[in-house]
């Protein structure tokens, strides 16, 4: 996933909130931490669980099948350091966010 691919317009995103989307085969976590759009994978490495539907408090989304916790500015498990998702670059152009994979994010979700 080289290229920017539309996902959703702004407005779908307020801030403090998340949405599941799809980026060419991949499902994508976006959310909006205080006007910032943050996009990460958004198939929970636990059991599959729709991060992007899970509840966001500040920059931490949680999963809403187990509650498995993640920091969307990096990807990062909130607790596990070997738990990474996969982070996403975005950009607004025209009212519409674009993601593109990260050429320095986190790569493959790490498990
Ligand atoms: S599937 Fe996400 S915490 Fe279990």
């Amino acid at each position: 996933m080289d290229e920017w691919i539309d996902i959703a317009a702004v407005e779908d995103c307020p801030p403090g909130t998340s949405i599941e989307r799809v980026a060419g085969e991949r499902m994508v976590a976006l959310a909006n931490v205080e006007g910032q759009l943050h996009a990460i994978d958004g198939l929970c490495p636990h059991q599959g669980g729709p991060l992007g539907t899970g509840m966001l408090c500040g920059a931490v989304l949680t999963c809403p099948w187990h509650g498995w916790q993640f920091d969307v500015t990096t990807g990062r498990h909130r607790y596990s350091a070997t738990v990474r998702q996969q982070v996403y670059d975005v950009r607004v152009e025209a009212g519409r966010v674009l993601v593109r994979q990260a050429a320095t994010g986190a790569g493959e979700p790490q498990v």
